[in-house]
């Protein structure tokens, strides 16, 4: 077997390591049922992944599909699974759909849907329950994570699945596992249910105490915020048994993604009890075998977003964003500044299906906004902000954390941003945002005092002399070009009309070097 991977914290930066060496995946998240059936996949999803210039994807397998009959597995679809995406030179990050599935619990298996006397659901709070958009109530088809029998029969089935991995996986193509998906209880503030009341109404955990430093029942010790602590401790302590039973059998690293918090921002309107940015502190004290806590990132603050989700130390991985011309550049972002171990776009297999343009029903019960999954213009950018990513990996990653390279996406209607670097300030002017093409984003790298790479979409780079410092700033040689195994490759050098570091909507690379002179 190879290395297992895993993530190395080094001077405070998180990094992925893959087959022994740092991994930055530009994937994208198929479709919830895409992967039920090798043959779907076979003949809808691998060929239309081949164009992307993605290295990894992820993917789900669903507890119903395998433990069709309590004890019995059946894992044929995980192995032509990673046997077809190591054929495809890809890695996958696998979903444990089981438990819960954005708060419900459908992906459980017949056998325990039928038996609710065991495996009891979530009931909601009388006099406060909540309605969510779409959903109605999910609070009734969400088995609650303080029902012991049910967590146990998941961990050991999410155990036998990491222990078959372990064996089949030789080449080591699964290099993270997403832990169920979007939890939360939706359609109510908190579980209400007699067992929950309890709980509920004794002294809270001592190791919650500690940490908070607060006593008393939940209520006392966190008024009117009880509700969502209480559920976060509660499904995160449920989280933790299934994870460690599944990394005791093949130990790679595990995240748990979250439902955003936003309007209309009220618990139970998102689920309750995942981990939002707020609630990452009681995820990470009741679940320390989840690696990090990952954000569904579809919100046009998507900066916000970035920074919440790399607070504390917490590694970024965004497994989900819209399909929309903007994932080709927030993904410079979420690289170049905020160090993310991958980047996945939902729905990755219809980037060159028909084109969609925005979309209500579904999208407006989860509270995505319409234009999410809009795919018109993501095919002719995001696969090359891809390629031009992949091709800059060796500069890339020995820069992160180092100040020597700063990356940035444009939010709403910003009209740029100024980096600052040894010898430079560099001012970035947005390009403005056209239907169908991407908005600004992109990196500036400082490879020695006079030298820069310029990479990216739809902006403009101004070199500037550090102020104060009375200079001229000229550029000595403005070049376009790619890199080919790492090496520069030049194309026409820019002058004339030309001079300038504008980076096109076709996401590419300059090469800037610069020289300053005294005006006396
Ligand atoms: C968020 C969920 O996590 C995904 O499984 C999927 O349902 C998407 N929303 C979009 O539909």
């Amino acid at each position: 077997m190879k290395q297992l991977p895993e993530i190395r914290k080094e001077n405070g930066l998180a990094t992925f390591y893959v087959d022994g060496k740092p991994f930055i995946g530009l994937g994208g998240e198929l479709f919830n049922s895409s992967s039920s059936s090798t043959e779907w996949m076979r003949e809808k999803v691998w060929p239309a992944l081949r164009p992307l210039h993605v290295n990894s994807v992820i993917a789900t397998v669903s507890w119903e599909q395998i433990e069709p009959e309590e004890g019995v597995f059946d894992f044929s679809v995980v192995d032509d699974l990673i046997a077809d995406a190591a054929k495809e030179g890809l890695k996958l990050v696998l979903i444990w759909f089981a438990l819960w599935k954005n708060g419900a619990s459908t992906y459980v298996p017949e056998w325990m849907k039928l038996n609710r006397e065991k495996y009891w659901v979530c009931r909601p709070l009388s006099g406060t329950r909540v309605l969510s958009a779409f959903f109605g109530s999910v609070v009734d088809d969400t088995i609650s994570p303080l029902c012991e029998e049910a967590v146990a029969a998941d961990a050991k089935a999410f155990a036998r699945l990491m222990n078959h991995i372990h064996e089949v996986d030789q080449d080591g193509t699964v290099i993270m596992m997403q832990v169920e998906n979007e939890i939360g209880v939706i359609g109510s503030d908190r579980d209400a249910s007699d067992v929950a009341n309890s709980v509920f109404n004794a002294q809270i955990p001592e190791k919650v105490a500690k940490e908070y430093g607060v006593t008393g029942t939940w209520e006392e010790a966190f008024g009117t915020e009880a509700c969502e602590h209480f559920m976060s401790w509660a499904y995160a302590s449920a989280v933790e048994k299934i994870a460690s039973a599944g990394k005791r059998e093949h130990n790679i690293p595990m995240y748990c993604n979250a439902w955003l918090e936003k309007h209309p921002d009220r618990p139970g309107i998102y689920p309750s009890g995942g981990p939002i940015a707020k609630m990452m502190r009681m995820w990470r004290l009741a679940a320390p075998s989840i690696d990090l806590q990952a954000p569904d990132g579809y919100t046009s603050s998507i900066n916000e977003v970035l920074k919440e989700y790399t607070a504390d130390g917490n590694p970024l991985f965004i497994p989900e964003t819209g399909t929309n011309v903007r994932a080709a550049s927030i993904v410079f972002a979420a690289v170049c500044e905020y160090n993310a171990m991958g980047f996945n776009p939902f729905g990755i297999e219809s980037v060159f299906g028909p084109q969609r343009e925005l979309e209500n029903g579904v999208l407006m019960g989860l509270n995505i906004e319409a234009n999410a999954f809009a795919n018109s213009g993501t095919q002719n950018y995001l696969p090359d902000s891809y390629q031009l990513l992949r091709s800059m990996m060796h500069l890339i990653i020995p820069a992160r954390g180092t100040g020597h390279l700063r990356g940035f996406t444009q939010d709403h209607d910003e009209s740029g941003v100024t980096f600052h670097f040894a010898e430079y300030d560099v001012q970035i002017g947005y390009g403005r945002a056209v239907q169908g093409k991407p908005t600004a984003g992109g990196a500036i790298l400082e490879v020695s005092d006079n030298e820069f790479y310029v990479f990216g979409t739809n902006f403009s780079a101004t070199f500037l002399p550090k102020v104060g410092e009375g200079v001229f700033v000229k550029p000595l040689r403005i070049e376009e070009g790619r890199f080919e195994n790492e090496k520069w490759v030049r194309g026409r050098i820019l002058n004339g009309d030309e001079l300038r570091a504008n980076l096109p909507f076709k996401p590419s690379v300059l090469r800037v070097r610069l020289y300053k002179y005294s005006a006396h």
